[in-house]
């Protein structure tokens, strides 16, 4: 029966975690997936979480199901989170909210989703991309064309040629935008810019379906929760997945959600019905701790408070390995300018290696993705110098 199947290629991302784990040298460093790590090398258990934790052993409660769109407490709260308390889409009850399997899950039931209805339209995603959106969307079975994002010359956003390939655009496309945090280049727009992506979005009638999985890595979560706001200010219908891996440190907790805005509130429960079926047909139902321990430190005001303070402490610890690594690589590297590192912001930088640099790296047991993005928050005093002299080295 498989004899005639053929080796997959290993996952552009999660296929480096695989060859890292199997590398036996003790200093051995995964600069590959996006996971920040704390200054000691560890993935944080943060404080918020542990706290929030401890308040539900108070009641342990049993492991029943779940509605089909998750905890009404989770839903609630992200719904806020990404849309703001006071948002009129939320009072209008034109959003809806849908607890998914990490933002994966949510990009991929919006996905399934958006197939149903929009059965002829393609999808457009930036160029590069994250490495799996092609890849999910495709399995959707969607068509998936790129729309011009990054410059290499400039280091930034060519915004000239993403906005051109906008409104080029038929109708009805799905458009993939990176609401913080552009995973991989680290190149986000500016206000300005948003501002006419939202006006080509409106113009050429697309559905915009933003991903926002670094929410707070950026410049807080209120600023780079604010394109989300700004787009659903529009009255347009939009999908938002998002993410509370990275922001709370719950990567295996898969927790993350799928937000749809609608026209009206009558929309919005027909919606949400297809949605059930989507979730349904595909897990049935999403796993209960992440979520609670999401709502609960969402919805306690003090949790709240420690929780945005420890994810400031990761969004300046990332912008001091940024500095460290500019610094140390003028250094050691004088001919070569790193400065953009700087201004990139999110995890990663697209660090312009190219795939034989990151191959001679990996010799060393550095590890980073193909094609040249590396995990900046994965650097920690210990390990900068070890990166950044191998980094000197193959330039
Ligand atoms: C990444 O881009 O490294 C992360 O989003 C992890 C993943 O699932 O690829």
């Amino acid at each position: 029966l498989f004899s005639a199947i053929e080796m997959a290629p290993r996952d552009p991302i999660l296929g480096i975690t695989e060859a890292f784990n199997a590398d036996t040298n003790t200093a051995k460093i995964n600069l590959g997936v996006g996971v920040y790590y704390d200054d000691k090398g560890k993935v944080p258990l943060l404080e918020c979480v542990q706290k929030a934790e401890a308040k539900l052993m108070e009641q342990p409660t049993p492991r029943t199901y779940l509605p089909i769109e998750g905890l009404a407490a989770y839903d609630k709260a992200v719904q806020e989170l990404v849309f703001g308390a006071d948002s009129p889409v939320i009072q209008e009850k034109r959003a809806l909210t849908v607890q998914a399997i990490g933002g994966t899950g949510a990009l991929k039931i919006g996905a399934d989703f958006l197939k149903r209805f929009l059965p002829g339209s393609d999808v457009y995603i930036s160029d590069p991309s994250w490495e799996n959106h092609r890849a999910l969307f495709e399995s959707a079975g969607f068509t998936v064309h790129n729309y011009a994002y990054y410059d290499a010359a400039t280091r930034g956003v060519n915004f000239d040629g993403m906005l051109a390939a906008l409104k080029a655009m038929p109708a009805g496309s799905i458009v993939v935008l990176h609401a913080c945090c552009h995973n991989p280049t680290g190149a986000d727009l500016t206000q300005d810019q948003w501002d006419q992506v939202i006006a080509a979005v409106q113009a050429g009638n697309l559905v915009p379906f933003l991903d926002m999985a670094y929410q707070g890595f950026a410049n807080g979560i209120d600023e780079d929760g604010a394109v989300v706001r700004r787009f659903a200010a529009t009255g347009m219908a939009m999908l938002v997945s998002n993410s509370f891996s990275k922001s709370f440190s719950l990567y295996g907790e898969r927790v993350g959600a799928l937000s749809i805005v609608a026209t009206t509130s009558e929309e919005a429960t027909r919606v949400l019905s297809q949605l059930k079926r989507v979730v349904r047909t595909n897990y049935s139902n999403p796993p209960t701790h992440g979520g609670k321990v999401v709502a609960t430190v969402l919805a306690t005001p003090e949790l709240r408070k420690l929780w945005e303070e420890e994810l400031a402490g990761m969004r300046v610890r990332i912008r001091e390995m940024r500095s460290a690594m500019v610094e140390k690589l003028k250094a050691k590297a004088p001919g070569h300018d790193f400065e953009f590192v700087r201004e990139q912001v999110g995890m990663f930088s697209y660090s312009g290696l190219t795939k034989e640099q990151v191959g001679k790296l990996r010799d060393e047991s550095i590890y980073a993705v193909d094609t040249g993005r590396i995990c900046v928050a994965a650097l920690n005093s210990t390990n900068i110098d070890r990166v950044v002299d191998a980094i000197a080295k193959v330039l």
